[in-house]
């Protein structure tokens, strides 16, 4: 999806050559949500001029363009706002013209980046053209740049402050989004909003700061107010220009411990991985709030307020520490971060336990749900919602959730879910899991089932998501940042997590003692039978590169709790190394995928040791006799399986957790066959890795 970067300096030279940088390492930062061109703008040489540069494709091709230009990159700038963007094309192609920063026209008195989709910008772009305005893009987004500049317009004697003129477009607008606008009437200064989409300010200074939030301020009654249906008729006579009437607590954060104005950098972002190689300090802004900064100064506004007159959210945006480090964001000894993030997991696992799990005691204690226990345990059943991966984490322990608990569960991808709009209850648990927290079609399964009254559980990767924020309580998987697109490390800590909420459910339950006693024990062992795992490396390598080399298709297939580990093993050969793969529960077989088997059809079958292992040797035997030649993957030391036959054998483990050892080849295998091809494996085409839109 597309990423935003803004940058501003106050008190503090820069000159062009350090912004320009700043701001393509931003984008840079954030090429791993996927995107087709980029673009930046800044201050010119004259005051009222603003520079762009834009390219269709990779950020390092904006560079590029950058450095071939002839702009004077020594002059310097003690004061300056700027702003950035990578697009992932929704409205319109990717090209130069439709590549953001947006203006609002040829003297760029506005411009705008913009993350999400505005619904009604055709209405908005059809009033504006029967008004006279000249469209040049076919972006969504360039209908909120001219809005601007018709609303900047429309007011004696242009005194509007920046924050209310974006407050009144901003009423406007419908569908979601986050922006940041920049203007030749406002200099130095920026405003910043957002709704659905995610959007954080990292706050840098050479003093400590004197307080660690900000304000929220509620402004006077006129301020901001909506464009009466837009239907003006004389665009001098409306939206009268109040000044800014702040009645409550003015912004202090700007002032160091001694209480004077200092040097001060802000960096607008939509993710946090821009901005911590900047600082640790941020603030996350929450839907409806408008940042606006000017003079070294932050304050938030309000969209709306609530009957009452008071702000619906907390009054104050604390400024909180980032934990990730940079290198945690960067590849290392590795090739790609797909590569880096499989080969992380013995790792991450641990740290999805790390505070929750007390072996020697078999203690399973997740803070997040402590006083939501008895709700979740009274619930008529169980809704889990997710999409791709996370759809899969919670399908691979579905049984066990039903086993341990005895409660009806079902899981359900976030859009059919909606799509049927499935009738939801006070009693039910509805647990939504997702790694970037920001999905758009979870996040609405999750606005639904919230306005429907049930319990709603967050499962997600990403502090401070809009899911981890908007649930009512949740588990934080932490595993760590995510880069790549295809999800790996996500999916082994997804499903630790959902065992660890299982485990917890079912405490008070002495019949299930030795069993939980049991997975326990396994989830103990975990770590080091990956790295046992990830030790199968080079055999993967090698099929990838011998027997599947040049194969149209793959079938996956295994049963019960291995049918999510083929689904999932399928998405990532599907999702990196464009193969045409399929995961088929076993025991559907003779109702329909048997006709596909031949000599020619590559299988792997997934033939681990568990109850279900009869019916799947006899899956086997059904394929085999049909001249198939799959790849099976077994446990160690299983010597029921011919001579003869190319096995991947892995650790044994209780049932409920092999699914976790079992994904890893398959990771592994996707993972080779698109560096085998040349593929782009980090940014697979046409995929990004945090889909906010519909
Ligand atoms: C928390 C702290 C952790 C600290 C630990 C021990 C955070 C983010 N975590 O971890 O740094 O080491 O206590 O004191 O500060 N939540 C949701 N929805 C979600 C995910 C989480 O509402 O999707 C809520 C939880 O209900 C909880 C809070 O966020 O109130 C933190 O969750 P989590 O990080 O899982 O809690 P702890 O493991 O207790
Ligand atoms: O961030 P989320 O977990 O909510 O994302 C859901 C899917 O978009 C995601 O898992 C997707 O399927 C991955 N690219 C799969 O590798």
């Amino acid at each position: 999806m597309c990423g935003i970067f803004g940058y501003c300096n106050f008190l503090k030279d820069k000159d062009r050559k350090e912004i320009l940088e700043i701001l393509c390492n931003g984008l840079a930062r954030q090429e791993y949500r996927g995107y087709d061109s980029a673009g930046l703008g800044i201050d010119g040489d004259n005051p009222g001029e603003i520079v762009f540069f834009k390219e269709v494709g990779k950020v390092a091709g904006l560079r590029k363009r950058i450095a071939e230009s002839n702009i004077n990159t020594s002059k310097t700038f003690s004061s300056q706002v700027s702003i950035a963007h990578t697009r992932w094309a929704t409205h319109g192609p990717p090209s130069t013209v439709n590549c953001h920063p947006i203006r609002s026209d040829p003297s760029n008195e506005f411009i705008i980046v913009h993350n999400g989709i505005v619904t009604n910008a055709a209405a908005l772009r059809q009033v504006l053209q029967n008004r006279g305005y000249k469209f040049e893009s076919e972006t969504d987004t360039e209908a909120v740049a001219i809005l601007t500049k018709y609303v900047y317009d429309s007011q004696p004697g242009k005194r509007i402050t920046f924050p209310s003129l974006v407050k009144t477009v901003l009423k406007e607008l419908e569908g979601s989004f986050a922006f940041v606008f920049k203007s030749i009437h406002y200099p130095n200064e920026i405003v910043t909003a957002r709704r659905g989409s995610p959007l954080l300010i990292g706050v840098k200074t050479e003093k400590k700061l004197k307080v660690d939030f900000v304000d929220v301020e509620i402004s006077g009654p006129d301020d901001g107010k909506a464009v009466d249906g837009f239907v003006p008729t004389a665009p001098n006579s409306r939206l009268a220009p109040p000044a800014p009437k702040i009645s409550r607590r003015q912004s202090r954060n700007y002032m160091s411990e001694d209480g004077m104005p200092q040097p001060i950098e802000f960096f607008v972002a939509s993710d946090a991985s821009a901005i911590v190689e900047h600082t640790k300090r941020v603030l996350y802004l929450e839907d409806d709030d408008i940042a606006h900064i000017s003079d070294g100064q932050l304050h938030i506004h309000r969209l709306r307020r609530n009957e009452s007159g008071q702000a619906e959210t907390p009054a104050t945006r604390s400024i909180e520490t980032l934990e990730i480090e940079i290198a945690a964001i960067m590849k290392g000894k590795f090739d790609h971060f797909m590569q880096k993030e499989i080969y992380e997991q013995p790792e991450s696992v641990v740290n999805t336990m790390r505070g929750r799990v007390i072996f020697d005691d078999y203690r399973i204690t997740l803070g997040g749900l402590r006083s939501y226990l008895p709700i979740i345990r009274r619930g008529r059943r169980i809704v889990f919602c997710a999409c791709g991966t996370s759809y899969h984490s919670a399908l691979a322990t579905q049984a066990m959730f039903e086993e341990l608990t005895e409660i009806p569960v079902s899981v359900e991808l976030a859009s059919d879910f909606l799509d049927r709009k499935t009738p939801i209850f006070r009693d039910d648990v509805c647990v939504f899991v997702s790694q970037s927290g920001e999905t758009a079609d979870t996040i609405l399964a999750l606005r639904y089932c919230l306005e429907r009254g049930a319990l709603c559980v967050g499962i997600v990767n990403t502090v401070g998501s809009t899911i981890s924020r908007e649930t009512h309580c949740g588990i934080h998987i932490n595993a760590g940042p995510e880069v790549g697109v295809a999800s790996t490390k996500a999916y082994t800590s997804q499903y630790v997590a959902l065992v660890l909420m299982a485990l917890q459910l079912s405490e008070d339950r002495i019949s299930f003692t030795p069993r939980r006693r049991a997975i326990i024990d396994g989830l103990r062992e975990l770590p080091v039978q990956i790295k046992k795992v990830l030790e199968l490396d080079s055999t993967l390598r090698e099929f990838a590169n011998t027997l599947l080399a040049n194969q149209r298709s793959l079938l996956l297939m295994g049963r019960g709790y291995q049918h999510a580990t083929c689904l999932e093993g399928a998405l990532k050969i599907k999702e990196i190394a464009y193969m045409h793969s399929e995961g088929i529960l076993a025991g559907e077989l003779k109702h329909g995928p048997l006709a596909l088997i031949d000599e020619n059809m590559p299988v792997i079958i997934v033939m681990t040791q568990d109850s279900l292992y009869p019916k799947v040797q006899s899956a086997f035997a059904q394929i085999t006799a049909r001249k198939a030649q799959p790849i099976v993957i077994c446990n160690e030391g299983d010597d029921g399986i011919k001579k003869g036959v190319k096995t991947i054998r892995l650790p044994k483990t209780v049932d409920v957790l092999q699914g976790l050892l079992n994904i890893i080849p398959l990771q592994l295998l996707s993972y080779h066959l698109a560096v085998k091809n040349g593929f782009d494996v980090d940014c697979p085409r046409n995929l990004a890795k945090s889909v906010t839109t519909e």
